[in-house]
């Protein structure tokens, strides 16, 4: 389908009082991102002549994340309603036949929906198609008033709704289609004739439909599309539905997400075939993740990318880090920014690796910290090997070489190297380098005082010996002196 007539109109000026909020609206998330991304993203496939981002409230923020994705944006200040937001919209509009205008609070749309609303518009030769939908509980939106089974003849404000009206159960979308050169002049009709003393663009339904133009509503299939967010409930609901769109895409892609109502999935993250993800895992970002990889109950993944076969053992945290083929991580790991575990590697319980790389084969396997460090490949890292990478002023790598076994309780001071095939014994603080297939002490000598033990204990019981006859002594005299007394 062209669009090369086509102009997508975005309202998103609103503050979005009922979300009690200090955030404009459109800047609050659902499913991964602002609702005002979301609805930006939804249009682009349709290949508009231009998008046009109406902005008010926090006018600069909203910019800057329209205007990347393509959007040109016009100031609507102060905001006097939704038919005001349009006509402020006008002089960005060019030359633009049509107009698709979507508020910015109902970011669940989908791309097909409109390109069917669209089409409905185009053949039924009508000045204005509205998206509708028929739902249970229709309290809140505006409803559809229909003149006959196909055209409309206005849209009634939920404030503004009479009697039987109340019982219209298909709601206004605020998603239409306009034929432009037919909008302009019925919008320049409207008063504000409402307790806000706003500019409501559906007004201009009822004033279109009085000069007998053609006035469509397209029903949408799934109700939920156009869920719209004006209360924080609102907003949880959508996150819900784009998280369980998000869930079947990837179950339907050969993921198996276990109750998969617990886990939480960003837009982006991608899964392989055969991938297991356990309840209670939240994948974001730009989470990537190979084929058969096990991610276990209470993971948190972030920017992380995951080769084929990799475990991630539970209440593991991977941020900004990669993961290769065959890596196993956790329980209890926290992978920071920069880490780069190759193929065939394992860290195990409370490990913690920051800008690291740890190579094929190598072992962190407990309570470890690497900072700024390069692990060579079948290292060794024993339990509580720390790395000191920062002196209070600066950060300093540490090199450790291939087929290095670090005792466990190290303390590896950077800058430092240890060469390959080294050894580092148990307790040491390495200050100094350590050259290949040496080994490294820097520890107290032991020294093992023969029969010291029970020499001591002997010393104590002879001096606990005489406290004790000299506390009897005392309690006789004590007792003669009161017979004394007597
Ligand atoms: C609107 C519709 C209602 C529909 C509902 C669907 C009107 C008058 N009513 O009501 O029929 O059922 O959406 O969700 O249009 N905005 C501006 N400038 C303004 C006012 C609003 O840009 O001066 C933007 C808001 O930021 C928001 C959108 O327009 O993104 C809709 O405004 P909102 O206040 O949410 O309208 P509703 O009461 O939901
Ligand atoms: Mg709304």
């Amino acid at each position: 389908m062209s669009n090369h007539d086509l102009a997508i109109i975005i309202l998103a000026a609103g503050k979005g009082t009922r979300l009690k909020s200090r955030l404009a609206k459109v800047l609050h998330r659902a499913g991964g991102r602002t609702l005002v991304e979301q609805i930006v993203r939804a249009c682009e496939p349709l290949k508009a002549r231009e998008t046009v981002v109406v902005v008010g409230h926090q006018a600069e923020q909203v910019s800057a994340l329209v205007e990347p994705l393509g959007a040109v944006t016009v100031l609507q200040q102060p905001q006097n309603g939704t038919g005001h937001a349009m006509q402020v919209a006008k002089r960005a509009v060019g030359r633009a036949k049509f107009a698709v205008v979507l508020p910015g609070d109902a970011p669940l749309i989908r791309t097909e929906t409109l390109k069917t609303m669209i089409s409905a518009h185009r053949n039924g030769n009508a000045a204005a198609t509205i998206l509708s939908a028929v739902v249970a509980d229709p309290s809140g939106y505006g409803r559809i008033l229909r003149k006959s089974e196909t055209a409309v003849a206005a849209i009634v404000e939920e404030s503004q709704l009479t009697g039987d009206q109340r019982e219209i159960n298909e709601i206004n979308s605020a998603i239409y289609c306009f034929t432009l050169e037919k909008l302009w002049p019925a919008l320049a009709q409207v008063r504000p004739n409402n307790k806000h003393r706003e500019l409501y663009l559906t007004d201009a339904i009822a004033c279109l439909s009085s000069k007998g133009e053609t006035i469509l509503a397209h029903v949408v299939a799934d109700a939920r599309e156009v869920l719209g967010c004006n209360t924080r409930a609102d907003l949880a609901e959508v996150d819900r539905v784009f998280r369980e769109w998000k869930r079947s895409t990837l179950l339907e892609a050969g993921v198996t997400i276990q109750l998969p109502e617990t886990v939480l999935i960003d837009p982006e993250v991608t899964a392989g075939v055969d991938t297991v993800i356990e309840p209670g895992v939240q994948l974001l970002g730009k989470t990537k993740m190979g084929a058969r990889c096990t991610i276990r109950t209470g993971s948190v993944l972030t920017d992380a990318t995951l080769g084929d076969d990799v475990t991630v053992e539970a209440h593991s945290l991977v941020a900004q880090s990669r993961l290769e083929n065959s890596v196993t991580i956790g329980p209890f790991a926290r992978l920071r920014i920069g880490t780069h575990v190759k193929s065939g590697a394992r860290i195990g319980n409370f490990v913690e690796t920051k800008k690291s790389t740890i190579s094929e084969g190598a072992k962190v396997p407990h309570l470890t910290y690497l900072g700024d460090a390069k692990v060579g490949p079948k290292t060794n890292i024993g339990a509580g090997t720390i790395t000191c990478n920062y002196d209070g002023f600066q950060k300093h790598p540490t090199h450790i070489g291939k087929g290095v076994f670090i005792g466990s309780d190290s303390v590896l001071v950077a800058p430092v190297r240890i060469g390959d095939g080294a050894y580092v014994a148990a307790g040491s603080t390495i200050t100094e380098n350590v050259p290949a297939h040496s080994l490294g002490i820097a520890r107290g000598r032991q020294v093992n005082k023969p029969r010291w033990a029970a020499r001591k204990r002997r010393e104590l019981a002879a001096a606990e010996k005489p406290k004790k006859s000299s506390r009897r002594k005392t309690r006789k005299k004590s007792h003669r002196s009161v017979r004394r007394g007597k």
